[in-house]
């Protein structure tokens, strides 16, 4: 089946098997898993886990990536060789889970486990108003290119991050083009951009993408006005939910909730931007010192935020990376 932006997942497949179904029972791995989709990306459902590959974008972390729904959450070690198994190329780990995994044996394993909640809406967020000295405009032309160069800044200095921040921006954009999705910036009186979103129609449901607002703009209602501005687009063209996922302890999940949004469920995830083969068949690179063990390559995460401060340890690709 080719997907297409609005009818992005093949949900009648996925609903064959009960990994399928939990994955789909989850709003936020459901719209995850549409958005994904709509990147191109392909899921093959096995009997306790998903696998999810983005072809189109193999440097994009959490487009290649594994679900556990269901089975031994707290078997690090077995799920980290199944990721190895179907990732053989990757230094990347990025695997979702669905229940509460003991944390200890992921840090065991050399992972910190990531705690994520899913904000829900039915009706619009109503929206603060736009801050003095600000223009808000849906992204177009040349918006995008300066929304690719917050992402290019936001993140590491590498081949692989250009990359990936380059085909995932055209994705978007192309979305947008089709009509599928909108991205929203807040200009700066020199029209660089202090904020941005954007928002994907999945059919029924619209997932927020990429929350973000640079440093020097924080904590004026930029956000906020802009979550309102999406959800009045996803709104007018009929979807019935809003959904937008938060790392907890971020940030994103105080704003979601001041801004209105219904808190949800919490799921977690692992991952690490470079991590050594848990498996002792060490690649020569490996040995050579080419990769990094751990979880310190910060801002190699695909879901990096452009506004992320790649120095704070804080910052969002320490993070699961899948939240808004
Ligand atoms: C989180 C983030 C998007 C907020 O953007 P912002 O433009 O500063 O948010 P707003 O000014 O619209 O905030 C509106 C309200 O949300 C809450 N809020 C926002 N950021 C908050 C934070 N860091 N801590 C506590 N509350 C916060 C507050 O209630 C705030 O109102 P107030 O300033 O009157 O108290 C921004 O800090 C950011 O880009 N952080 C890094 C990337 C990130 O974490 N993105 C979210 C992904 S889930």
């Amino acid at each position: 089946m080719t997907a297409t932006p609005g009818n992005p997942l093949p949900r009648p497949l996925l609903l064959e098997s009960a990994a399928g179904r939990r994955a789909l029972a989850s709003a936020s791995w459901r719209t995850s898993l549409a958005v994904l989709r709509g990147y191109g990306a392909e899921v093959d459902a096995r009997d306790d886990h998903l696998v999810v590959r983005t072809p189109a974008n193999p440097d994009y972390h959490w487009g290649n990536c594994l679900v556990v729904t269901s089975g031994d959450v707290d078997d690090a070690g077995g799920w980290l060789g199944v990721f190895e198994r179907e990732f053989p190329e990757a230094t990347h780990r990025a695997l979702g889970l669905l229940r509460r995994p003991d944390e200890r044996a992921w840090q065991e394993a050399g992972l910190a486990v990531e705690v994520e909640r899913t904000f829900t809406a039915l009706s619009p967020i109503t929206p603060a108003p736009v801050p003095p000295g600000y223009r808000v405009t849906p992204v177009r032309g040349l918006v995008w290119d300066a929304l690719l160069r917050v992402e290019l800044a936001g993140g590491p200095d590498t081949a692989e991050h250009r990359r990936f921040a380059t085909r995932r921006l055209a994705a978007d954009r192309a979305w947008v083009e089709a009509g599928h999705a909108e991205w929203f910036a807040a200009l700066a009186p020199d029209d660089s951009v202090a904020s941005s979103l954007g928002i994907v129609d999945v059919g029924g449901e619209a997932r927020y993408q990429q929350v973000g607002t640079g440093a020097s703009h924080r904590r004026r209602g930029l956000a906020r006005h802009l979550l309102g501005a999406a959800s009045e687009w996803a709104f007018a063209r009929g979807v019935r939910q809003l959904v937008i996922v938060a790392d907890v302890g971020q940030g994103g999940d105080l704003l979601y909730d001041a801004a209105g949004f219904t808190p949800g469920p919490v799921e977690y995830g692992v991952y690490a931007a470079s991590m050594a083969r848990s498996d002792k068949s060490v690649p020569d690179a490996l040995e050579d010192g080419v990769y990094s063990a751990g979880n310190t390559a910060v801002g190699r995460e695909p879901g990096l935020r452009a506004f992320g401060d790649v120095n704070n340890a804080a910052a969002p690709g320490q993070a699961p990376g899948r939240g808004a």
